[in-house]
């Protein structure tokens, strides 16, 4: 069974994860109804507090807490205390006082959402950290490509584009390996980690190698936000080798989809004609992330205290 929080794939089991898209397929059902609302959160409170910017993923969080019809309250930094130089753990710690069901954090630094959950009593739902880990983006990934293709174990599945300062990459590389598909990785060698060869998964300099015979393409934005060097001589040139179009992705199997978690920069790691429609499946990846935060908000803050059961 799942812990307190959610924190990192890195802490999931196989079974963990197969829980949370097993309960997200009868959130599917919900998110498909005419009425999309279900009463199981009634009267739980969740807090979205976002320190980095975010479009779908807090939008989707506070849809996915609406459709369990718990109060879903958004805290936006510019507006708070912060500006009064409180510090982010006095600001999670006051929030907790007002003893909330779950918090959803987002932060530019790795290990803030682990570091909240430690004094927190409320569970901790990590929403992105840095270049660590985006737990929630995996499993929508994963819920997406196993909608598709029917399983994951066996599939091969090639990530594209800024490994090394993407939390999206950790994660999917995680998620992916743990449930028995191949995961390799394609970029500039400035931006595959080091360890990547711990990690389980293949690097390649190439796009033809990394992508012959793939099942899955997943292709990662730039983090321009959290480079620091040059990490590639020119944005031409980085997709000239490494942005995904029709003709290069002719090496992979016919019947390959396309990914991408957002925000696409369209005509860099992506072509223009790739983002939209088959193969492309990113609305798909959008429309899951809602039943996957579903789950995990069901799986979380939907415990009743000992006292209670
Ligand atoms: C990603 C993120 O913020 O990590 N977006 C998302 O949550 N869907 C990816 C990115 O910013 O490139």
């Amino acid at each position: 069974m799942m812990g307190t929080d959610l924190l990192a794939i890195e802490d999931l089991s196989r079974e963990d994860i197969e829980l949370v898209l097993e309960t997200a397929g009868h959130m599917q059902e919900v998110g498909r109804r005419d009425v999309k609302k279900v009463p199981t959160l009634r009267g739980r409170t969740i807090i979205n507090l976002f320190f980095e910017s975010s479009t779908r993923t807090r939008t989707s969080f506070e849809i996915a807490g609406k459709r369990l019809s718990a109060d879903v309250v958004n805290f936006s930094p510019s507006s708070s205390s912060l500006k009064k130089s409180e510090s982010i753990l006095d600001t999670a710690k006051t929030l907790d006082a007002m003893d909330p069901d779950a918090v959803v954090v987002r932060h530019a630094v790795a290990g803030v959402p682990k570091r909240i959950a430690d004094e927190l009593a409320a569970p901790v739902i990590n929403a992105g950290d840095g270049a660590h880990e985006h737990p929630t983006q995996a499993l929508l990934d994963l819920l997406t490509v196993k909608e598709r293709k029917g399983r994951i174990d066996g599939l091969t599945v090639t990530i594209i584009g800024d490994i090394a300062h993407s939390r999206v990459a950790r994660s999917n590389i995680y998620g992916f390996t743990k449930l028995g598909a191949e995961v390799r990785v394609a970029a500039p060698p400035t931006m595959i980690p080091a360890n990547v060869d711990c990690l389980g998964v293949k690097a390649f300099g190439s796009l033809r190698e990394a992508l012959d015979g793939a099942d899955v393409v997943m292709a990662l934005r730039i983090q321009m936000e959290r480079l620091t060097g040059a990490y590639f001589p020119s944005v031409r040139e980085y997709s000239g080798t490494f942005g995904l179009d029709r003709a290069k992705l002719r090496f992979a199997k016919d019947d390959v989809i396309v990914m991408h978690p957002g925000p696409v920069n369209r005509g860099v790691e992506l072509a223009h004609d790739l983002a939209d429609g088959r193969p492309s499946v990113i609305l798909d990846q959008v429309r899951n992330g809602v039943a996957i935060r579903m789950a995990v908000l069901y799986l979380l803050a939907g415990r009743r205290p000992e006292s209670e059961a």
